[in-house]
C-alpha cells in the first residue's frame, strides 16, 4: 500500500476534483471493500507482491525461533499472499482479517491448501488453539489508531502463542508516512486506474482511493493509518507479555530511496 509509484499526478486541484466527484460514501463501507478487487494486481504493477519481497526476512526469523512452524496465524492476512506462502511443508495456517472483501480474495487464491480463514478483528480474535508463530505484515498494524489497540492486539497474539512461539510483524515508519503517504498519485493497472490522495493530521494519515474500471461506476475506499514511536511498540509488547527479540529497519522496494521505510519486529512468548 505504500510504494512510491511512477506516473504521479501532483496537482492538488485534480485531487480535489476526484473527491468532489465522489457519488457514494467511502466512509460508510468497511475499509478495503473496493480496494480488494484490484489489490493483488495493484501490488504486481511494479514488481513482486510485498509478501514475496519480505518472505526471506520473515522466514529467517521464523526458522531461527521455531524452525518450520507446524501452526501459524497470519493476522490481517488480506488477500492471503503471505498466508498461502506459509501453507506448505505440513504447516497449517489460519488467516484472519476484518475485511470480508479481502477474505473473499484470499479464499479464492488459497483453494485446496491447508488454510482456514476467519473474519475477526485482530484486537479481539480468538481461535482457541496455541500456535508456533503469528505473522502480521504489510503495515497492517499501522491501521490501529490508538496505542491501546496495539497492546490489545499484542495481548491476543500472546494468548495464541505456545511458550517459545514467535511473532513477526512489520510497521511503516514515520519516514514512510512522510515520503510515501503524502503526494497525490495516479496509477494505471490492467483494467483499472487508481487515484490516491492523502490527508495527514499529526501521526495519522487518511488515504482516499478512487478506482476507475471500464463498465463500472467509480468505486471508493478510505484507509486510515498512523505511525508509532518505537518506544510505544516496545512498551505495548512488554505490557502484552511478549519478549522483544529484534528490530530491523529495511526498504524492500528497489525503486524507492531510503533505508528506513519499514520496521521488521520479532518478539517471542517467553
Ligand atoms: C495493507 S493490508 C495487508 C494485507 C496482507 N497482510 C498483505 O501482506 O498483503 C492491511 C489488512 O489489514 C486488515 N485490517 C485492518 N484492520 C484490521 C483489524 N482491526 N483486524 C483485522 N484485520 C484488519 C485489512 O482488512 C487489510 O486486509
Amino acid at each position: 500500500m505504500d510504494r512510491r509509484r511512477c506516473r504521479r499526478r501532483r496537482s492538488g486541484l485534480a485531487a480535489e476534483r476526484l473527491i468532489a466527484n465522489t457519488t457514494e460514501s467511502a466512509e460508510t463501507a468497511p475499509a478495503y471493500s473496493a480496494f480488494a478487487e484490484i489489490y493483488n494486481a495493484w501490488q504486481r504493477l511494479y514488481g513482486l507482491e510485498y509478501a514475496v519481497l519480505v518472505a526471506p526476512r520473515v522466514n529467517q526469523r521464523l526458522a531461527h525461533h521455531v524452525g518450520r512452524p507446524r501452526t501459524l496465524i497470519d493476522l490481517a492476512c488480506g488477500t492471503g499472499t503471505h498466508t498461502v506462502l506459509q501453507a506448505h511443508g505440513g504447516t497449517r495456517v489460519i488467516g484472519i482479517d476484518l475485511s470480508p472483501a479481502m477474505l473473499h480474495q484470499a479464499r479464492r487464491r488459497a483453494a485446496g491448501r491447508p488454510i482456514t480463514f476467519l473474519q475477526a478483528d485482530m484486537r479481539t480474535f480468538d481461535t482457541h488453539n496455541p500456535v508456533d508463530a503469528v505473522t502480521c505484515l504489510y503495515a497492517s498494524l499501522n491501521h490501529l489508531l490508538d496505542p491501546e489497540d496495539l497492546t490489545r492486539t499484542f495481548t491476543r497474539v500472546a494468548a495464541h502463542l505456545r511458550p517459545g512461539g514467535v511473532f513477526v510483524f512489520d510497521l511503516n515508519s514515520k519516514h514512510a508516512f512522510e515520503t510515501l503517504w503524502r503526494d497525490p498519485v495516479t496509477e494505471h493497472g490492467p483494467g483499472f486506474t487508481l487515484h490516491r490522495r492523502f490527508n495527514t493530521k499529526g501521526a495519522q494519515t487518511t488515504m482516499r482511493l478512487r478506482i476507475e474500471r471500464p463498465n463500472h461506476p467509480p468505486a471508493h475506499d478510505t484507509l486510515t493509518a498512523r505511525s508509532f514511536r518505537e518506544s510505544i511498540v516496545r512498551t505495548s509488547l512488554a505490557d502484552a507479555g511478549l519478549t522483544f527479540r529484534d528490530l530491523a529497519h529495511f526498504n524492500p522496494f528497489p525503486s524507492v530511496p531510503g533505508t528506513k521505510l519499514k520496521q521488521l519486529w520479532t518478539a517471542t512468548y517467553r
